[in-house]
């Protein structure tokens, strides 16, 4: 097995078509790679993570590098989960955020289910709770495009 020192930490964007491919194999909704371009070249921070040419993890963070920040895309490839890149991104995300983020600043993201404990070693926490509500969100959906078939439902 691959130690996690084998592998590359780029901190740069990915390209579009390697996150869009990464997206895919686990399992997430495709997103058009123009689409996906413009909004990794708005990121904040990224960190990819290369074996030779082939991309095979990400995290990124989107915000106003102050107050607010909003992390996104954190995947490992299925096949090379468990070993720790995804810990190693989310160190290099949360330094990121340390070193710009003023007191009070908010630092949200969305767990996928079952993920809730990996992020608990960050120091998130979940919602609801005492003090908090749910958390919400909703896919965007133009129209146009709602009239049926998977974008259409917001789950
Ligand atoms: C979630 C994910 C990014 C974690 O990356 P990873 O490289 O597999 O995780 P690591 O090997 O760094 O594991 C880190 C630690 O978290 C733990 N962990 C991993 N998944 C966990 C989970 N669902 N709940 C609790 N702990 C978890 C591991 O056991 C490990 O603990 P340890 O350091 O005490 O041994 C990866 O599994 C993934 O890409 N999953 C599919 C996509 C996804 O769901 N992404 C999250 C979107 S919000």
């Amino acid at each position: 097995m691959m130690h996690v020192n084998t592998y590359e930490f780029v901190e740069n964007i990915p390209s579009a078509e390697a996150l869009a491919n990464l997206r895919k194999l686990v399992g997430w909704r495709e997103i058009d790679e123009r689409s996906m371009a413009k909004g990794l070249a708005n990121s904040l921070y990224a960190v990819f993570v290369k074996v030779e040419e082939e991309v095979i993890g990400t995290a990124r963070v989107v915000g106003d590098s102050s107050t607010c920040f909003y992390i996104q895309d954190v995947i490992v490839k299925p096949g090379c989960q468990g070993l720790g890149i995804g810990t190693t991104m989310m160190h290099k995300v949360m330094d990121f955020i340390g070193e710009n983020a003023c007191t009070g600043a908010t630092i949200g993201l969305m767990s996928a289910k079952g993920k809730e404990g990996f992020y608990e070693k960050f120091g998130f926490r979940r919602r609801p709770s005492e003090s908090f509500g749910h958390g919400m969100f909703q896919l965007w959906i133009p129209k146009k495009e709602a009239a049926g078939g998977e974008w259409s439902r917001n789950e």
